[in-house]
């Protein structure tokens, strides 16, 4: 569709936002990379701390730059006492407790408690500092909130864990296995980035305008919220449960299909065949010995055949919400927590695009298409019905 401004697209798909060092997703070739690395490699050899790292400051760090970067954020994972006041309240609001609101919530408090003034008055030093301050404290205050929920003490972090295994800490006050303190880990530099997803354009759109960085990183958290970006992996498991047993596996999908019905954990907008994602998480699965691979794998399978039916020309197979799904429960994360859990990985993406926008600032403002007839006269009073017309 075209206008006078020029051709018109909705959902924005294939528009060019900006031009980016950080990461590029390549939806036909099916993988993606973050700055000058293959994004697999890195998750298959690397350790969280650097990956953050490298997209923050650019560079693979030496092992020294890493000492001083883990000094850094140590430095930073204090919750302002304000803060630790009022997670109990927060804790006790609403049903829908756990999910991407939560994280939400306590980044916005983050950055009221300790005053973040509009962005536009923050030399770069001073807009990192703030983005490796939410890095660190997003999974204390999250911890927190999950368990004084259920009338538990918060459990402070462990210094002499890593960030991966102190998430599981927090949460169950016990030291988790290597096994999934890596798998965690793992997950968290697979999902760190991923080009400009909706839940990132939000970011970038409201830090345009020179708001603070709490309130780019909460618009950015809200658009992640929705089940057709990061609030699926929960869905996923629910579609599982429901399925239930290999034979109804065909039954359910179609009759989804029928009703015209999303599949959770499965389509992109970018990837064209494959997510590369989904192989390194039914990987990750399997190593953790899931009960639920046999199933994942079934419906996999057929309902990349069933959507191949129903889309002809447009191949859509499994996104990385179905095998994360798997991994989470496998590691022993709440199921409420997973898509809270998904959009604390992708803080440090967001984090790394707001430092860029930083750089090179300028309002981002799009136009629309006015699709209604010609400029009418006001009607009179009188014809507007007004008593005293
Ligand atoms: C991710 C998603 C939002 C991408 O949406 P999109 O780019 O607008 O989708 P496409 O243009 O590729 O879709 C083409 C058609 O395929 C169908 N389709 C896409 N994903 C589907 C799914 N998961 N289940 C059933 N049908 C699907 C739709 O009928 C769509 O046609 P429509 O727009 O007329 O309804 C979409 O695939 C989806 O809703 N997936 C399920 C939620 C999910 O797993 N989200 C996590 C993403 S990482």
């Amino acid at each position: 569709m075209s206008d006078a401004h020029g051709p018109v697209v909705y959902g924005l798909n294939d528009i060019v936002l900006c031009h980016t060092g950080i990461s590029h997703v390549d939806g036909h070739l099916g993988r993606y990379r973050y700055r000058d690395y293959d994004a697999i490699e890195l998750v298959n050899n690397c350790e969280l701390a650097e990956v953050w790292c490298l997209l923050v400051d650019g560079e693979l760090p030496s092992a020294a730059r890493r000492a001083e970067f883990a000094a850094e954020l140590a430095e930073l994972s204090a919750i302002p006492p304000a803060v630790t006041g009022l997670l109990p309240a927060v804790a006790g609001l609403g049903e829908r407790a756990g999910g991407i609101g939560w994280l939400q919530t306590a980044v916005l408090l983050l950055a009221r408690s300790l005053d973040w003034p509009s962005v536009l008055e923050l030399d770069r030093a001073a807009l990192r500092r703030q983005v490796l301050q939410t890095l660190v404290t997003a999974p204390v205050m999250l911890a927190a909130m999950h368990r004084l929920r259920q009338g538990l003490d918060p459990v402070p972090p462990d210094p002499a864990l890593d960030h991966a295994a102190n998430v599981l800490y927090m949460l169950s006050g016990e030291a988790p296995p290597p096994a999934h303190a890596r798998a965690l880990e793992q997950y968290l530099m697979l999902t760190a980035e991923h080009g400009m997803a909706a839940s990132t354009f939000a970011g970038r759109v409201i830090f345009s305008t020179g708001a603070d960085l709490g309130s780019a990183l909460s618009g950015a958290l809200g658009a992640m919220g929705g089940p057709l970006h990061g609030g699926a992996p929960t869905l996923v498991l629910d579609m599982l449960d429901e399925i239930g047993s290999p034979d109804r596996v065909e039954p359910w999908l179609r009759d989804k299909l029928v009703k015209n019905e999303r599949i959770m954990g499965f389509g992109h907008r970018i990837y064209r065949a494959v997510d590369p994602r989904v192989e390194v998480l039914r990987e990750i699965a399997t190593r953790l010995g899931s009960a639920r691979l046999a199933l994942a794998g079934l419906v996999e399978q057929r309902a990349a055949a069933l959507l191949d039916e129903a889309n002809p020309g447009r191949t859509l197979r499994a996104n990385v919400e179905l095998y994360t799904a798997l991994v989470m429960e496998a590691v022993g994360l709440p199921r409420s927590l997973f898509p809270a859990t998904f959009a604390m990985a992708r803080l440090v993406g967001w984090g790394t695009h707001l430092l860029e926008q930083h750089a090179g600032n300028r309002l981002i403002r799009p136009v629309t298409a006015f699709a209604g007839g010609p400029v009418l006269p006001v009607p009179s009073s009188a014809e507007r019905g007004h008593p005293n017309g």
